[in-house]
């Protein structure tokens, strides 16, 4: 077994214990308890104008934010493809569970989540059973480089949303293998990630050092996923850029009192094209 930084894994549940219970992703669950921890996406055909006027009220602004966050979740889950519902999906990285939820209600599929962050862990469990679907979306702490608790061929689907980039450059191709281990032949592995433009634009060294150290990140460049995956057998059946589609988010998301400050870093990047936000659908290579 591989040995991993077990002091970066224990920072990093501390990060997330406490997201759990303050700041802006907390507060922004408040009322319906599905907490993401991540990014949000203008789908076309909704219209958030009334904020570029001012005058707006904060409660009504981190209300379109949430809904923005959740609508990732219902975008990305039509990528996934047709899984029955008795499908069974790896949410590797899977925050305090609320786009297990989502997905869950998506799809009706089983879904087990897995997080560094017991706290997180908890959250996501007492929220499932709030929900009624406790028996069929779980929530356990575990490294999704190392399922040791998971038996091979277990999943038909790993999601993987806004995770991946705190796997180390080296340890992405560990990931992929760990992927290929607990899931079936005809599996799907979908990630989406913040990714870096670092050495191909001339500010993407600077953003991606920037972001880095903000969230305790590795953020790598759009091939390094392509390329680890395809050395453990996936190939890239889509590769979407969304930055265009999360732009908005953050630009909506940086008027809000509750800004947390790294929202500047994002719209430099995305505007000046210097990071991008992929969406990946992989595939088993000979299925
Ligand atoms: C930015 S949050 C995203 C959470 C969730 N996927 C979402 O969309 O709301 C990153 C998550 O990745 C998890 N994570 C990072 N590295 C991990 C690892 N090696 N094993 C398991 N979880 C990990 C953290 O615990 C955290 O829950």
């Amino acid at each position: 077994m591989r040995v991993f930084d077990k002091r970066y894994l224990d920072q990093l549940a501390t990060v997330y214990d406490k997201k759990t219970v303050e700041g802006l992703n907390s507060k922004l669950a408040e009322k319906d308890h599905i907490l993401l921890n991540h990014s949000g996406v203008v789908l076309p055909g909704k219209d958030t104008s009334r904020f570029q006027k001012d005058g707006f009220k904060e409660s009504d602004l981190l209300y379109c934010l949430h809904d923005l966050e959740k609508d990732l979740v219902v975008f990305a889950t039509k990528h996934i493809g047709k899984i029955l519902s008795g499908g069974y999906i790896l949410d590797a990285g899977c925050g305090a569970g609320g786009s297990a939820i989502l997905i869950n209600k998506e799809s009706g599929c089983k879904i087990d989540g897995y997080t560094l962050s017991e706290k997180q862990k908890d959250f996501a469990n007492h929220v499932a059973e709030e929900y009624g679907v406790s028996k069929t979306v779980k929530f356990y702490q575990g490294n999704m480089l190392n399922l040791e608790n998971v038996s091979s061929h277990t999943f038909d689907v790993v999601w993987a949303c806004e995770s991946t980039e705190h796997v180390s450059r080296k340890d992405l191709q560990v990931m992929f293998k760990e992927f290929s281990r607990v899931t079936i032949p005809k599996s799907k592995v979908v990630i989406i990630a913040w990714t870096s433009r670092a050495g191909l634009h001339k500010d993407g060294k600077r953003i991606k050092k920037a972001l880095d150290e903000y969230y305790l990140t590795d953020i790598h460049l759009e091939q390094d996923y392509i390329a680890a995956a395809r050395k453990e057998g996936w190939l890239a059946t889509e590769t979407l850029d969304l930055a265009d589609m999360t732009l908005p988010y953050w630009e909506l998301r940086q008027k809000s009192n509750n800004a947390t400050g790294s929202e500047k870093i994002f719209i430099e990047g995305y505007k000046n094209d210097a990071l991008s936000y992929i969406l990946y659908v992989f595939g088993k290579r000979n299925n």
